[in-house]
């Protein structure tokens, strides 16, 4: 028995239907770990809402289920009732060395397949507009998206990447104008490198907003594009294939999994943009509003804005895109769940084309769409991030800026480590530094990016866990055993700290579950933090290797190896590498 938590939960959902009957059937028993060592291993807290539901005392309630729950055939050393009627639960020690015993047997770290609903996910993250370097602005739909990707995949469902990229916007126009206008072709595009490219962009930006003959042109240049005008074309596919592979080394270097094989542009819709307006049109969901097609909300307000899906020049936007994606990926691709991951700016975007197409029948309700809003990411003034001069951080730049600072701290923290492995390690801890830094925080929220304390040794960083993962590492060295070779034997938890440690270690399936239900990566942080802090009381009350008894011994290498399993495991599943040493 590897999760405890749902047996007792299943017990206490027994004992409740033993004492009140069927009316108790549908009773919540949530079991959850203890917020404290002092009311136990686990509290069940369904007894207040049974009590309101029955009219009764919620003391009696709990007394009641607690009578019926007795042992739990054994696996609990003490139940008690506390306060208005929570249920403190103490687990045997043999139950928890146990239930420890099976974790170590599972490869998995008790995440259950999600077989039940074995999904087929479409994710659509980094999804950049192009002919742009990479920038800060692209950073946390990337490294949330493939984290996301990355637990839904454990899960077990079929996860399908969609880099979305903006490949085919009024951005082309002007560019392409302004490269024509200065004598380029296809060919000097290949050439160029997107350094220059970036410089290039500013310049047709800066004639765009001054030169009314130029935006016209430019404007023009897109309906050329689109239509196909082979001058237009070449150069464009020329800009797009530098910008995708400057795109996929900025990818490599984060070690984001997604490929060419995952790109699906903006462009590859535009064929199916006209028929996506006339069944709109035709089903009565669109509408002719001052020439614009529009989509209005189904109880039309006043004032309301709605989703243009055709401009009255006859163009094609971002919405229509997104409703023929929505459209493919559900109808083509057979998605029954898409997940968009998309900075909370687009907010109204997404619950306006969600809604056209739930009314579209493009996405029926059994097709789960998600959007996974974040917000914005601050530099040291709390406004949105800046280099010194006011210009967009190149993400090259922050990778390059964390991973010479990540050097320092490990040269400085271990000097005795060969140059070229030093390297390694502050690569592996610079880039994780960068994306949990992003991860830990509730994505919601905005927060300030700051190198110091992303890098910091202590707290909830990403190099707190990577040195945590180290020390198991030289404890396992000094033992001689791989982790699996200290897996196998017998389990014996019985100090304070020990418990803590192995109720920790049980709860990651679960962890990871609700990562992927909540779609909030920050949990995992959380908890990889909370495991690894619990590990270091472990290993100053436990001596491991000088345990004294050889089964000792054993019992802790087990517990030790399996935080190293967990806290690779789990980075892991954020994106994020383990060094052996650092
Ligand atoms: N390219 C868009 C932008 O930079 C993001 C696209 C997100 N995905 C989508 N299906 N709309 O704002």
């Amino acid at each position: 028995m590897k999760d405890v938590q749902s047996e007792l939960e299943q017990r206490v959902r027994v004992a409740i239907v033993e004492a009140f009957g069927p009316d108790g059937a549908d009773a919540d028993p949530v079991v959850r770990p203890a917020a404290d060592a002092k009311f136990g291993d686990f509290q069940a807290n369904g007894a207040m809402g049974l009590a309101k539901r029955l009219k009764r005392k919620p003391r009696d309630v709990a007394e009641a289920i607690v009578a019926g729950l007795g042992d739990a055939d054994g696996l609990l050393q003490g139940v008690e009732v506390a306060g208005p009627g929570f249920i403190n639960l103490t687990l045997r020690a043999d139950t928890l060395s146990g239930a420890i015993v099976g974790l170590a047997a599972d490869d998995r770290l008790g995440l259950g397949l999600a077989d039940d609903r074995a999904d087929r996910v479409v994710v659509d993250y980094a999804s950049p507009n192009l002919a742009k370097e990479m920038h800060i602005g692209h950073l946390r739909s990337t490294i949330i998206g493939d984290a996301l990707a990355r637990v839904f995949e454990a899960m077990g469902d079929t996860v399908i990447r969609q880099n979305h990229i903006g490949d085919w916007g009024t951005q082309f126009g002007m560019l392409l104008e302004h490269l024509i206008g200065s004598g380029w072709s296809a060919e000097s595009a290949e050439s160029s490198g997107i350094a220059d490219l970036n410089a290039l962009y500013q310049e047709a930006k800066k004639r765009d907003d001054s030169d009314a003959a130029f935006a016209e042109r430019a404007r023009q240049r897109v309906v050329a594009l689109q239509s196909g005008d082979a001058a237009s074309r070449a150069l464009w596919q020329g800009l797009i294939g530098e910008s995708v592979r400057h795109m996929n080394a900025v990818f490599t270097r984060l070690g984001v999994k997604l490929t060419d094989d995952d790109l699906c542009a903006e462009s590859f819709y535009n064929d199916k943009l006209p028929a996506v307006c006339s069944d709109l049109e035709t089903a009565g969901i669109a509408e002719r509003s001052d020439g614009a097609l529009c989509v209005f909300g189904a109880e039309r307000k006043e004032d309301e804005t709605p989703l243009i899906v055709q401009k009255s020049d006859g163009g094609f936007g971002y919405a229509t895109t997104d409703l023929a994606a929505v459209r493919y990926r559900v109808g083509d691709l057979e998605a029954d769940r898409v997940v968009y991951v998309v900075d909370s700016r687009q907010r109204e975007h997404f619950e306006k084309f969600f809604d056209a197409a739930r009314r579209a029948g493009w996405a029926e309700e059994s097709v789960r769409l998600d959007y996974v809003s974040f917000g914005t990411i601050l530099g040291p003034d709390r406004r949105p991030f800046k280099t010194r001069e006011g210009g967009t951080v190149k993400l090259v730049d922050v990778l390059d800026e964390a991973v010479r600072r990540a050097g320092a701290v490990i040269a400085e923290k271990n000097p005795e480590l060969p140059t070229e492995e030093r390297d390694e390690v502050a690569r592996v801890v610079g880039v994780g530094a960068v994306k949990y830094a992003d991860l830990s925080n509730d994505r919601i929220k905005d927060y300030v990016f700051d190198y110091d304390r992303m890098l910091a040794l202590e707290g909830n960083t990403a190099p707190y866990l990577q040195y945590s993962y180290t020390r198991v590492a030289s404890i396992l060295r000094k033992a001689g055993l791989t982790e699996a070779g200290a897996l196998g034997g017998a389990v014996r938890v019985g100090e304070p700290a020990e418990r803590r440690l192995a109720l920790l270690l049980l709860r990651y399936g679960s962890v990871v579950a609700s990562v992927g239900e909540a779609l909030e990566p920050h949990r995992l942080c959380n908890y990889l933090y909370d495991l690894a802090g619990a590990f270091h009381r472990f290993y100053e009350a436990c001596p491991v290797l000088k345990a004294g008894d050889d089964a000792l011994v054993m019992s802790r290498l087990a517990l030790s190896a399996l935080t190293g399993r967990a806290i690779r495991q789990g980075l892991g599943l954020l994106g994020i590498g383990v060094v052996e040493r650092m």
